[in-house]
């Protein structure tokens, strides 16, 4: 699989681009039938791939310590991820074994988990620890009513879940990703929002920079360039890279000299349904999680980057003002023309929604998705 270019690669192949005031761009131009954003019974198809893929859940960041957990639904399957004693992280369907309730929410620190209906405990490992009463159940086998556990991978500084099969059988697919978040980062903000909007529509606003200055013209685009980016894959997954006006002063400084910190932003789409941007001073994780084909759910992870960890007050801020930025300016741009689609989808308007030569990662993900889907 091929992996992405080096930071200098990256810096050379912008600056032939300034230089010849050319783009990457793709070959193939791809009609997505409107349909495919309306219809429950696909969004049902999609929601059924994402759980036999590996999908980043949270941040190795968030598990810190043994006992540390995040519970929350993920492609509509409510799921607890906490870090062991041993250190491993394990994900375990949140349903009690005695009659199902949800034993945890949120994210927290636990000893065990206790049930708050009738009592029952689990074990950090999803072992059943005690049952209150238990000569009420004279036949049950304690071993047999462990926590329903699916496999996790963690690697890349991510903790992926792969809901349905064996975690072996699709961990080819992350392979060559690079490491994403290191042990040098901290998460200084974290949340969710929501937006009327079907999730693929949210996903094709991050991947392409052909949109930059009709868009964000008075936001990103007087920092950028519009239609410059550099689009890579690696497998399903695809990267695009942002590059900021201060990349020119790059051309001055001896290759091996030169940081591209600062100079562009990285956009990781993480196939299917999460995106990893990395700033000037800070990265996000962005899961991307549908709850109805015109409602979408994002949960956020915002971390320092990993140089500043030394001054970790100053990173913070630095990281702060810097999403700040981003949020209140290009992504609420990027929703509201988002929702506005969404708005259209139910009229005659448009059959397909069209993607260009300028928007090959898009191209990308559609094809991976259609070829996800038919091998389903
Ligand atoms: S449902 Fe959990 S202890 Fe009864
Ligand atoms: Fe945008």
């Amino acid at each position: 699989m091929p992996r992405f270019m080096s930071d200098s690669d990256v810096v050379d192949r912008v600056l032939a681009h300034i230089e010849h005031k050319t783009t990457d761009r793709g070959t193939e131009v791809w009609r997505e039938p409107v349909e495919n954003y309306r219809s429950q019974e696909r969004l049902e198809r999609e929601r059924a791939m994402i759980r036999k893929l590996p999908m980043p859940f949270c941040p190795s960041h968030a598990l810190k310590q043994a006992g540390d957990f995040v519970a929350r639904e993920a492609a509509t399957t409510p799921l607890i991820v906490v870090r062991g004693k041993d250190g491993r992280a394990r994900a375990f369907v949140n349903a009690c074994r005695h009659r199902g309730t949800q034993l945890v929410s949120g994210e927290g620190c636990v000893g065990a988990f206790v049930c708050p209906y009738h009592g029952w405990s689990y074990g950090l490992d999803g072992g059943l620890l005690g049952v209150p009463h238990s000569d009420g159940f004279p036949d049950m086998d304690k071993l047999e009513h462990g926590l329903a556990e699916i496999d996790t991978i963690e690697q890349n500084g991510l903790i992926y879940v792969v809901q349905e099969g064996e975690s072996a059988s699709v961990a080819h697919l992350l392979d060559d990703l690079p490491t994403l978040f290191s042990s040098d980062q901290h998460i200084f903000k974290q949340g969710e929002m929501s937006i009327d909007g079907n999730w693929k529509l949210y996903l094709e606003s991050f991947i392409e920079g052909y949109h930059i200055k009709p868009a964000h013209g008075k936001t990103f685009y007087p920092f950028g360039f519009d239609n410059l980016n550099v689009i890579e894959f690696c497998g399903p997954h695809s990267r695009v890279t942002y590059p900021f006006r201060r990349i020119e002063k790059l051309a001055k400084v001896r290759p091996a000299e030169r940081d591209i910190t600062g100079s562009v932003t990285y956009l990781y789409h993480l196939f299917p349904n999460v995106i990893v941007s990395k700033l000037s001073h800070h990265m996000s994780l962005g899961v991307i999680e549908p709850l109805s084909p015109s409602k979408t759910k994002i949960t956020f992870y915002h971390l320092t980057n990993p140089t500043e960890i030394n001054n970790l007050d100053a990173a913070c801020e630095a990281a702060d003002r810097d999403l700040d930025f981003v949020n209140e300016t290009g992504q609420q741009e990027d929703i509201a023309l988002v929702e506005g689609i969404q708005r259209s989808l139910h009229t005659n308007a448009n059959q397909v929604l069209t993607f260009g030569e300028f928007e090959p990662a898009i191209v990308h993900f559609h094809t991976q998705l259609a070829q996800h889907l038919t091998t389903d």
